[in-house]
């Protein structure tokens, strides 16, 4: 029987993205919503892609540090390649625990589920403003060795969570299960780098879907005692370990999504 949170009369983030990013698995009103966002600012499409390349380049640097556990809130639909196939790249035995609410998301679940045997994955259908029940999921626990570095990672979903829904409460729950030389990775939808004219253009359509947050604003979301940013804190997405990313590298300007690493010294 067919989940009865899938209405897919009305836009859903993941599946926006899933078109943005070239793939199948997005309706009409999904489609509809991207291009009413793409007319207004046709860098979208530029910025989700620089998105996933930082999410890949995030994993490859986390899996150098010996990261070997990721618990990945916000997966998306399946997009290869995903978190857990980059992470087993480099070593089979890495654990990778995803976490999305979209319905649609759990129904592709499976193509997440299929990594190396070596190592382990897990899919939790799960909702971000409920961190206490994520990290008291049995699949997680049975999966995450949790006194063992773990790295956080929340790309492209904090604009989803507005400050009425107190992110910053979330994090802080999210941040204390993590031991020490843990990491945390988050990316941010903003609109800081954008001329007032394109800025004006695509605000209204934009608040109406998530919250941007500037740099700085991302940055105050992750600061407090015991998370030293990596390298040089808040950056574009475009320019953080810009040497490993694809040339040539976009102007900031074209790019609306900043991110961070972060780690965990307690
Ligand atoms: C823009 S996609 C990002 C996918 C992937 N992390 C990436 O960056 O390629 C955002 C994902 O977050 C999920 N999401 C949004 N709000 C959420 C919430 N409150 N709890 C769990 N997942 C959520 C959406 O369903 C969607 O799959």
């Amino acid at each position: 029987m067919s989940d009865p949170r899938l209405d897919t009369s009305r836009p859903h983030p993941a599946r926006r993205y899933d078109y943005w990013l070239g793939g199948k698995d997005n309706f009409e009103a999904d489609r509809e919503s991207a291009r009413q966002i793409e007319e207004r600012m046709p860098l979208v499409r530029l910025t989700v892609h620089e998105n996933r390349w930082f999410l890949h380049r995030a994993v490859r640097f986390l899996a150098g540090q010996g990261i070997r556990q990721f618990l990945d809130i916000g997966t998306g639909i399946p997009t290869s390649p995903n978190t857990h196939e980059i992470a087993q790249q480099i070593d089979p035995t890495s654990r990778v625990v995803y976490a999305d609410n979209d319905p649609l998301v759990l129904a592709h679940a499976r193509a997440l589920l299929t990594g190396d045997k070596r190592g382990r994955t897990a899919y939790l259908d799960a909702d971000l403003r409920d961190p206490a029940r994520i990290l008291g999921d049995p699949e997680l626990r049975g999966t995450l060795d949790l006194t063992q570095p773990v790295a956080l990672m929340l790309i492209a979903i904090l604009h989803f969570i507005r400050d009425a829904e107190d992110p910053r409460a979330i994090l802080d729950t999210l941040i204390d299960a993590l031991p020490d030389g843990s990491y945390v990775v988050a990316t941010h939808v903003t609109l800081e780098y954008m001329t007032p004219e394109e800025y004006k253009a695509v605000r209204a359509v934009a608040e109406a879907q998530s919250q941007s947050r500037s740099g700085a604003e991302l940055a105050e979301l992750f600061a407090r005692p015991g998370l030293t940013p990596v390298g040089p804190g808040v950056q574009s997405v475009s320019e953080w370990w810009a040497e490993d990313a694809p040339a040539p590298r976009p102007r900031v300007e074209d790019v609306a999504c900043n991110g961070i690493v972060m780690k965990v010294n307690r």
